[in-house]
């Protein structure tokens, strides 16, 4: 279960019903796992007011949940991204709280964890995942304790100075925790929630165990790290396509074959650290240790949560920023920033990731960052660098990056610099260790780790007399 189906659905321009691949790094590290299971996905088709029967979508069995428009505006764009998003991600765009929307996000989990219960077979896993969805696993657990129910959180969970801002901070964690095992991208998340626990609850914690009492005694609920990822060799496949490579020269050609192309990968989204990147690049043209005619930055902005206002505000701001930039610096015959407000196929992106010498994750703070590790898997000819933010949850296993602070703009214009003049050798070097990395632990294993994680938790479980 996840808020967003791997497909949105849209409306062609004679009024039939299209599908279309849905934007984000969950959707991407989900739907291999659920095109290989048989098994149902549950989520919202990304249009209000419009109820679809199940159906079956590039081998998935589609399970759709409507939501209203009241609904989209006050459960999805406002409590899940406009208290939870920011809070989650250090309060970088301030929070709103608004009591009508927790109300609208305690009805619509109702509504998820009522089609789950009833779509579920006895004694199924049932796993639930991110933030926009955190009460489902005790609606569930209520409605059906037979359920084996795990629960993934996609973003970071933040340090409790940071999360006791929240007025609904003890019902949030209440409804996790009856979840049997809840997963976070990196061991400072797990701690992080775990903390707040022992706070709010006074629960006693054991490493990753937590025992939550209950009518019968008491349960344990695991809370751990499990680092998602992506499809890895499904991404080198594409690379090694003739076409592709192909497409990746025509983008170097049509750029005007710089010396260097550097490459952001974003949804448009605040804490992607956009700004700060141009920021650095404008800097580097500025001061003359760039030109256009040796250095362009591409960047693939792709549009998200558009009604949203921090989101509307961000988009002026940068394209203001890459309006000014490419007015102040770009020839005729060369582009400062290729900028692109689009989301593109996975072959298009492929081309570009092929393209890039130079790939910039500049987050501010990130749950994982998938584009890293697809810049990686794509790489197999070794080449690339990669620089990226110590505040992607990424950073903590693909140290063979670059690593950058993206507040310090001189540190991030330094790092630009290193990775435009890096030796054939140490990009090779560097390279091969993330790529070993992100194969070792794909996406495929990601997943075997938890449900086998969940799954011995319930034999454990089975053999303690008390329950
Ligand atoms: C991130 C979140 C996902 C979300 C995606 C796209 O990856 O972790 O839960 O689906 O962004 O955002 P959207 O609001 O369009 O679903």
């Amino acid at each position: 279960m996840s808020n967003r189906l791997p497909v949105d659905h849209e409306v062609n321009p004679d009024g039939s019903d299209a599908w279309r691949t849905s934007p984000g790094g969950l959707v991407t590290a989900l739907e291999p796992l659920m095109q290989a299971s048989d098994g149902a996905w549950v989520g919202w088709p990304g249009v209000a007011d419009r109820s679809f029967d199940p159906f079956e979508k590039n081998g998935i069995s589609i399970i759709p949940v409507r939501l209203s428009a009241l609904e989209l505006e006050q459960f999805y764009e406002g409590f899940s991204n406009d208290t939870l998003w920011p809070l989650y991600h250090d309060v970088i765009a301030p929070p709103s709280y608004h009591r009508e929307w927790w109300d609208s996000y305690v009805a619509v989990n109702r509504r998820f964890a009522e089609r789950a219960a009833s779509a579920a077979a006895p004694g199924a896993t049932v796993w639930v995942h991110d933030y926009q969805l955190q009460l489902v696993p005790r609606m569930l657990r209520e409605a059906r304790p037979d359920l084996l129910i795990g629960f993934f959180n996609h973003i970071p969970f933040p340090p409790y100075g940071i999360y006791a801002q929240l007025p609904w901070r003890k019902q949030i964690l209440d409804g996790l925790l009856g979840a049997d095992l809840i997963g976070f991208q990196r061991v400072a998340d797990a701690g992080n929630f775990s903390a707040a626990v022992r706070r709010l609850f006074g629960y006693t914690t054991r490493g990753v165990a937590i025992d939550v009492p209950d009518a019968a005694g008491s349960r344990h609920v695991i809370a751990k790290h499990f680092p998602i990822s992506i499809d890895a060799a499904s991404y080198e496949a594409l690379a090694r396509r003739p076409d592709i490579q192909e497409r990746a020269r025509q983008i170097r050609a049509d750029l005007g074959n710089p010396g260097t192309i550097m490459l952001g990968v974003d949804r448009l989204d605040y804490t992607k650290g956009i700004g700060h990147r141009i920021k650095a690049f404008g800097e580097l043209l500025e001061d003359g240790s760039l030109s256009v005619e040796d250095v362009t930055l591409v960047q693939v902005a792709s549009p998200s949560r558009e009604r949203v206002g921090t989101y509307i505000a961000l988009r002026d701001e940068i394209e203001l920023a890459v309006g000014r930039l490419n007015g102040d610096y770009s020839t005729i015959s060369h582009t400062a920033i290729s900028y692109h407000h689009h989301a593109y196929p996975r072959e298009e992106m492929v081309a570009l990731y092929l393209a890039a010498d130079v790939m910039l994750v500049t987050a501010l703070r990130d749950g994982m960052n998938l584009v890293a590790k697809e810049y990686v898997a794509v790489r197999f000819d070794g080449d690339g660098v990669l620089v990226l933010s110590e505040f992607a949850g990424a950073a903590d296993e693909l140290k063979q990056a670059i690593l950058i602070n993206p507040h310090d703009i001189d540190g991030v214009k330094a790092a630009i610099l290193r990775a435009i003049a890096m030796p054939r050798t140490e990009r090779t070097r560097r390279m091969r260790a993330l790529r070993r990395k992100v194969f070792d632990n794909d996406v495929a294993a990601w997943s075997a780790s938890f449900l086998r994680t969940l799954t011995e938790g319930a034999v454990v479980r089975a053999g303690v007399p008390d329950k």
